[in-house]
């Protein structure tokens, strides 16, 4: 949060910049080791690139279609089917975003009236929070808590008024790393269908899940219509930069959210979107090998931050890990990452702007493992060099 600005509209009051700009940017002053802001270090494979590279080459360089090019919506509905057996009609129940964050904005901009509630887990992505604050919707939180960031579902009740519009729901979960179990995720089911509340997922990082499985809230029983299921291509394909996301839902779900996103910015990346499509249809030797390379990654993450001497929340999904600092005599971990490159040259995220619980989120620091193991390697050998 951040002072009161004189131009700012007062519901957009205290919104000052993602710390994820202001940590990269710290990164690139120092030259200290970026594992705060989640992109990696290596590109996606080439054949998607190509793809992208021969639309651009091939004259795909206009406006695009208003709910995405055709070979790409048939490739998302494709996907849903093949991994999650959802079935989605290509033509009416699939709407191509700019990235989740378009995703999640037209969402919520489209789907809320003001006034409304809107109910999301703690710690929860930071966009969540300035979107419901943008479609002038309250936010009503959860708590997750460690050491398993499981929820109290009578707190899911609490939270839930007859205001309440919709659930906001991350799994796999930024920042903890959490992936939501099939008990909690029915739990949420059954509160959806009781109360009738329209569910919003976000589910980005749905192929990197190390532990468990990845179950779309949409195959719950009473979910499918009432479910904006959302993803992009960013992190599945590590082309975080190309913001092509996307949305499955009923016919009617799609139409209102598409009615807002129209206006945000109707259109986006034509070429790219035709990458993104040639990726979703590798074979799953990619999508295997894609979450192994990330599963030795974040073993050396963990093994080396708990060598340091860190508090540890191992990761099951996402390509982040929550750490304590308490463990090593610290406190403040918005202190602990702004004096973290200057001290040891490593860049890390201080959990608590993912909190309105500011006592929650204090302590707690997230680092992302989406780098070179030799990358990580180093990072870990600099940390070692905190104490000293
Ligand atoms: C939970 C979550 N949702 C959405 C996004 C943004 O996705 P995109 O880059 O596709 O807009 C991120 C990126 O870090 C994220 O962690």
């Amino acid at each position: 949060m951040s002072e009161r600005s004189p131009y700012l509209a007062s519901r957009l009051q205290g919104f000052g910049t993602t710390i994820f700009a202001e940590m990269s940017a710290l990164a690139d002053r120092t030259g200290a080791i970026n594992l705060g802001q989640g992109f990696p270090d290596v590109d996606g494979p080439d054949v998607v690139k190509d793809a992208a590279i021969a639309a651009i080459r091939g004259g795909q360089n206009q406006y695009p279609p208003g709910s995405g090019i055709p070979e790409l919506r048939h490739a998302i509905a494709e996907h849903q089917e093949r991994f999650y057996g959802l079935e989605y009609d290509a033509e009416t129940e699939v709407l191509v975003t700019t990235g989740a964050t378009e995703a999640v904005a037209a969402s919520l901009l489209a789907l809320c009236e003001p006034g409304d509630e809107v109910v999301t887990f703690e710690p929860y992505y930071d966009s969540y929070a300035g979107c419901t604050a943008m479609a002038g919707a309250h936010r009503r939180v959860v708590t997750l808590r460690p050491p398993d960031y499981g929820f109290d579902p009578t707190q899911l009740a609490a939270a839930t008024t007859a205001r309440t519009r919709l659930v906001l729901l991350n799994s796999p979960h930024n920042p903890t790393g959490k992936v939501f179990s099939r008990d909690e995720l029915a739990c949420i089911a059954e509160h959806c269908v009781e109360h009738d509340l329209i569910a919003v997922t976000d589910e980005v990082y749905e192929h990197l899940v190390f532990d468990g499985e990845h179950l779309p809230l949409a195959t719950f029983p009473g979910m499918r219509d009432r479910t904006v299921t959302i993803s992009s291509g960013g992190k599945t394909f590590s082309f975080t930069g190309w913001k092509v996301g996307w949305i499955c839902a009923s016919a009617p779900l799609i139409d209102a959210v598409r009615t807002a996103k129209q206006f945000l910015t109707y259109v986006s990346g034509a070429p790219f979107q035709q990458g993104i499509a040639v990726g979703l249809g590798l074979d799953d030797a990619y999508f295997d090998a894609f979450t192994t390379d990330m599963r030795a990654k974040r073993d050396l993450l963990v093994a080396g931050l708990s060598d340091v001497g860190f508090d540890v929340f191992a990761p099951a999904g996402t390509y982040f890990v929550t750490t304590d600092i308490r463990a090593l005599g610290e406190h403040d971990g918005m202190a602990f990452c702004r004096a973290l490159p200057g001290r040891c040259g490593v860049v890390a995220v201080p959990s608590v702007v993912f909190y309105d619980d500011v006592e929650q989120g204090g302590p707690l620091v997230r680092f992302a493992f989406c780098k070179r193991l030799e990358v990580l390697e180093e990072a870990v050998a600099r940390l070692k060099g905190l104490g000293s």
